[in-house]
């Protein structure tokens, strides 16, 4: 098994190209199901979630490729509906096969995906959409039996929460729908964003992108032309390394990210003290005389993602005072707390908040990680903690950072990654 071992404290410098979005490339890997012709995607990650949701698209039947960071999906040649459980258990998100799945073939079988660390993560909300839109849903021995064998028809779905795959498979439900949808209470995240545009340019009249009524003009069963396109960059692996920047109070520049998807995280590292600059694709932050405290509560986007919480609680650590996080999307994300606690961190946990009091030194240990954002928060804290850490159970990194130990060593980071 691989283990991480980083040297700290070490201020990093110099500049880091930001991937594809890694929570962008799963639905739109799942367009390749809706598409008459193969789909070829640009800038996809090269990170395990997106090769195992190639992996369940080849068992399924279709033909793939990805090299370079360039992917190829033809689904001519699909000839099961069954996402198998030994896949979904390994990448939730293949619950994105659902929607597309149903309204292409009108029928699939797709294994419940389970919960996993942050949280029981259902799909209620995915289901009873569909139902709404006509089709016939059974749970039957873990599995998600989905029938609609005269296509599923355009309707009103109002998402009593705001899920972001519940909105993405109902969009791509609705794209090939008999009728109109209208979604109410959707996802406005940037990857849900580009989802419609891409669907938009391939002849889906979508009316409301970006807001939180979509208006979705069906095909009625005719498979979409899909044209070449690219994935935005990931705001979150941004976020992660302006957070890599901001403990070792360092001045490091992004390039290849989209400044607008930062927008909460910016303004939060700003009351911190930190000095940050933007050009159109590049974020540079530099370091600041002494990091303030900061509260967060997080939120689905524009608001302060929970993608960014267990970064930004490795930051608190550093910031003079109480920093108060108050985690509002998942039951149980702050698996992450007690690593950095055994790492020297002053934390204090209620149901759903956690107060972070700093600045506290930071000591090098031997930490285990949990899930793939709580990772991205150890080795945050390894940077700036005196001695050596090591991060154990780095597949859950792998899930979602594409050459990290790469790209922290091309910023002058000292991290290797060894085999136990
Ligand atoms: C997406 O997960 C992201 N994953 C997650 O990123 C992210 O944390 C999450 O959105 C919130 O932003 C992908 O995009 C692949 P939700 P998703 O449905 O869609 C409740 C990462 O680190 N809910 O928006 O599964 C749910 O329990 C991952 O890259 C229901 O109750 O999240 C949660 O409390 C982790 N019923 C809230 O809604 C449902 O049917 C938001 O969940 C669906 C969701």
């Amino acid at each position: 098994m691989d283990f991480l071992e980083i040297k700290g404290p070490q201020k990093l410098h110099g500049k880091v190209a930001i991937s594809g979005a890694k929570n962008a490339a799963l639905p739109l890997l799942t367009l390749a199901l809706l598409s008459r012709r193969p789909i070829k995607i640009d800038n996809v990650p090269n990170v395990a979630d997106v090769r195992t949701l190639l992996q369940l698209l080849e068992n399924l039947g279709a033909v793939q490729s990805f090299t370079e960071n360039s992917a190829t999906v033809d689904t001519n040649s699909v000839n099961s509906t069954c996402a198998n459980y030994d896949i979904v258990r390994k990448m939730r998100a293949s619950i994105l096969t659902l929607g597309p799945l149903l309204t292409r073939f009108g029928h699939c079988e797709v294994s419940l995906p389970g919960g996993c660390a942050i949280g029981q993560r259902p799909i209620d909300l995915h289901l009873k959409a569909l139902e709404i839109m006509g089709a016939n849903i059974d749970i039957r021995q873990g599995y998600v039996i989905a029938t609609a064998p005269n296509g599923l028809k355009g309707a009103n779905i109002v998402f009593d929460k705001i899920t972001v795959t519940g909105s993405e498979n109902i969009i791509m439900a609705a794209a090939l729908a008999h009728g109109t949808t209208v979604i109410s209470n959707a996802a406005k995240e940037p990857e849900v964003v580009q989802l419609c545009e891409i669907l938009n340019k391939s002849g889906v009249e979508i009316k409301g992108i970006g807001s939180a009524e979509i208006e979705i003009k069906g095909s009625g069963g005719r498979l979409l032309d899909i044209a070449d396109f690219s994935v935005i960059a990931d705001r979150i692996e941004a976020g992660t390394y302006l957070c890599a920047g901001a403990i070792t109070n360092s001045e490091i520049t992004l390039a290849n990210v989209i400044p607008e998807h930062l927008k909460s995280l910016i303004s939060k590292l700003n009351s911190m003290g930190f000095e940050i600059s933007k050009t159109q694709n590049s974020i540079t932050i530099k370091p600041c005389k002494k990091i303030l405290s900061a509260d967060i509560e997080t939120l689905e986007y524009p608001g302060f993602p929970t993608d960014m919480q267990a970064q930004f609680m490795a930051l608190c650590t550093q910031a003079d005072g109480a920093s108060v996080i108050d985690e509002r999307l998942f039951e149980n994300r702050f698996m992450h707390v007690s690593e950095l606690s055994r790492m020297g961190a002053n934390i204090k946990l209620t149901s759903h908040t956690a107060t972070v009091y700093g600045p506290t030194k930071l000591t090098g240990a031997d930490v285990m990680a949990t899930d793939l954002r709580a990772s991205s928060a150890l080795v945050l804290a390894a940077l700036v903690a005196e001695g050596t850490t090591r991060i154990h159970r780095i597949y859950h990194l792998d899930r979602g950072y594409e050459n990290l130990e790469g790209k922290l060593s091309s910023l002058g980071a000292k991290i290797k990654r060894l085999s136990e």
